[in-house]
């Protein structure tokens, strides 16, 4: 199988139309500065994944509402706003193969501009009433929001076993995956039990995409659109480091540890300790964690009857651990 995301996208391309017009009203601004960043926010759109998620979610359970637009609108929204602020906490430059906005617009503007998105976010929803809605996606906003705080508590100590590893990315990315499904199934069902098992899917996808965007950052592929080697200078210990870290000689150990203490600025010395993990095992541990969670949201898809909502969601399932981008 080589399916690209527009591939996925067909069967909901005409929803996916109408969610980017309204994803694009929402962002209308009177301020001129603003208006252009956002202007050039929308000219760089990324995957659109979990709009993607909502809507096969709802599917899933029958169909789309008004209400399951709003929701797709909602989590790009708040899904934007978290990688603006997010390439201000990496002191990241690129993003979607282009210059981030704090890279055009320092990090002043590119906080106020998350700041700006999140709230039209909430906006929308109070607007028309979505409290489950809002309800579910607050509640992964203030996990991403530890999630991305315990990553730089650890990593200023440096101190993280694979336990700590994945409570920080079902916090930072998975919990937001998650409650893009949840949202899809609660726009037509009330139904707290399928509720849950829909988030409990996503949440594995989620941890799952992770894993591959922290791959990613070891080059495990080239032109991917964000920079490589940023975590390690970040020294943000993800998990193929985490395991040559734990598999190393005590020598070895006190070389990798030291390295990404005092050198995590050297470009050169970056690249020494990527060359390590490589050595060690650890892109292929790291690829078979993130097939193990894909082979168990496989499963839990599988109470669910086969339709164009399953059929979706699992090729968003395998675009996630296979894709290069
Ligand atoms: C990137 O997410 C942020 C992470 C959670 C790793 P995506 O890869 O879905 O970003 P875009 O929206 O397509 O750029
Ligand atoms: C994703 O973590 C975190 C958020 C979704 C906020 P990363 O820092 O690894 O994401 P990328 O790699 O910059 O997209
Ligand atoms: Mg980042
Ligand atoms: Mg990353």
């Amino acid at each position: 199988m080589s399916l690209t995301i527009k591939d996925i996208r067909q069967p909901i391309a005409a929803e996916l139309d109408v969610f980017e017009k309204k994803f694009r009203a929402s962002m209308q601004t009177k301020v001129a500065l603003l208006d252009k960043i956002m202007y050039y926010i929308v000219q760089r759109k990324g995957k659109q994944m979990r709009p993607m998620f909502v809507f096969f979610a709802a599917k899933l359970m029958g169909g789309i509402t008004e209400a399951t637009h709003r929701g797709a609108a909602l989590v790009e929204l708040l899904h934007t706003a978290t990688l603006i602020h997010d390439d201000v906490v990496d002191d990241a430059y690129e993003r979607r193969g282009f210059f981030s906005v704090n890279a055009l617009w320092k990090n002043k503007i590119a906080v106020l501009v998350g700041d700006y998105l999140f709230s039209r976010g909430m906006l929308l929803s109070v607007e028309n009433g979505d409290f489950e809605l809002l309800r579910i996606v607050s509640r992964a906003v203030k996990e991403m929001s530890e999630g991305e705080l315990l990553q730089i508590e650890r990593s200023r100590r440096l101190n993280l076993d694979e336990e700590v590893y994945y409570e920080i990315i079902r916090q930072k990315t998975a919990s937001l995956i998650a409650s893009s499904c949840s949202i899809g199934c609660a726009s037509v069902t009330d139904d707290k039990e399928t509720q849950k098992l829909v988030w409990d899917i996503g949440e594995k996808i989620g941890i799952a995409f992770q894993i591959r965007d922290d791959l990613f950052d070891f080059g495990a592929d080239t032109k991917i659109g964000k920079p490589t080697g940023i975590d390690i200078k970040e020294k943000k210990l993800t998990l193929p480091l985490i395991y040559a870290i734990h598999h190393a000689s005590k020598k070895d150990r006190k070389y990798l540890i030291n390295t990404i203490k005092k050198h995590h600025n050297n470009k050169k010395k970056v690249k020494e300790v990527i060359d390590y993990v490589w050595e060690s095992g650890g892109i292929e541990y790291a690829t078979e964690a993130m097939q193990k969670y894909r082979a168990e949201a496989m499963e839990l898809l599988k109470k669910f009857p086969e339709n164009e909502g399953r059929k979706g969601l699992e090729e968003l399932l395998w675009f996630t651990t296979e894709r290069k981008k």
